[in-house]
């Protein structure tokens, strides 16, 4: 009674063992939907972090449609590979994001990271608190502690600030780096280089006349691009510009104000006019901050 059922198992099983032997996937006959590619990631290393693209929020990115080069892997790695240069509020940092699993496709960015003041001035204002009775120092850590707080607030309100005019003018066409995201006080951005090298400001560089008048009516075309949507650059200059070869490429945005809705967008705007006429007109080049300002205040309104 008991054989028949206990027969065809063992067949079965031995059907199996076989199967087993001659089958060298041990996967076929799987559906393939329950079958994951999987690939190991190694550890990070110093100067590495994951990247940072899935953990911000949505508005947080850039504006769409995104450059081919965005880099949006989940499994990608984005590694520190130096500072660019050290600024008053900021630093500018470069780091390559890549995925370990398709490298070829990294791509470097720039990060400017906003500074909270006491990270220069720690060691001093520590000695400032010397020496006090422990209720004091105890009330000192307190303030100190909430000024600190305050200011990394700060910084993170000038990165907001610069991200917003990023997207921005961005949007209005103007010749600004691609905005990548933000992350607290950290603005990941294109990095604009020249023949692979950063590109240089504009203080830097010897344009030869036409260069030099090309550079010059990318400027005034910017501006009144700018004030025709109501915008003020605010410290503009021949080192908020960089030079990309034939190119000139606004950056240094954290203090972009409304023209008219700030109280003192116009003076803003006269100043930006007369930093960057001047400097043209050392090169030579017959330029006129009033004509300049005048012009543009005919398009603006
Ligand atoms: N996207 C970028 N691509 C290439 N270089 C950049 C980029 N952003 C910034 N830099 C470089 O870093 C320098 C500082 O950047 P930025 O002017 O935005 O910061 P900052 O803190 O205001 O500096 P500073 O106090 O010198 O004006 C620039 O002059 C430029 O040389
Ligand atoms: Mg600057």
């Amino acid at each position: 009674m008991h054989s028949e059922p206990y027969t065809e198992r063992a067949d079965a099983l031995e059907d199996f063992f076989n199967d087993s032997y001659t089958h060298t996937d041990p996967l076929s006959g799987i559906d393939s939907s329950f079958v994951f590619d999987f690939a190991t990631y190694d550890d990070l290393d110093d100067g590495q972090r994951w990247s940072t693209w899935m953990s911000v929020e949505p508005l947080q990115r850039g504006p769409e449609p995104r450059p081919e080069w965005i880099v949006t892997s989940q499994g990608a790695i984005d590694t520190d590979l130096g500072i660019l240069k050290t600024g008053k509020e900021a630093d500018v940092f470069l780091v390559e994001r890549a995925d370990p699993l398709d490298p070829e496709n990294g791509v470097v960015m720039a990060a400017k990271r906003y500074r909270a003041p006491e990270h220069r001035s720690f060691h001093r204002s520590a000695s400032y608190t010397e020496g006090r009775s422990m209720k004091r120092s105890r009330d000192n850590r307190a303030l100190k502690r909430k000024s600190t707080f305050g200011r990394e607030v700060a910084a993170g309100e000038w990165a907001v600030s610069e991200w917003g005019a990023l997207v921005r003018l961005w949007n209005l066409g103007l010749p600004v780096p691609y905005p990548v995201q933000i992350d607290g006080t950290e603005i990941l951005m294109e990095w604009i280089t020249y023949d692979g090298e950063t590109a240089p400001r504009l203080s830097q560089v010897r344009p030869d006349a036409d260069l030099l008048a090309s550079y010059y009516d990318q400027v005034r075309d910017a501006l009144a691009t700018l004030v025709q949507a109501g915008l003020v650059h605010g410290a503009l200059s021949a080192y908020n510009l960089l030079a990309a070869g034939p190119r000139l490429v606004i950056i240094d945005l954290p203090q972009v104000v409304d023209l008219v809705g700030n109280a003192n967008g116009m003076d803003y705007l006269l100043r930006d006019c007369t930093n960057i006429c001047g400097w043209f007109k050392g090169k030579g080049l017959d330029v006129d901050e009033q004509e300049l300002f005048g012009e543009l205040m005919a398009h603006a309104f």
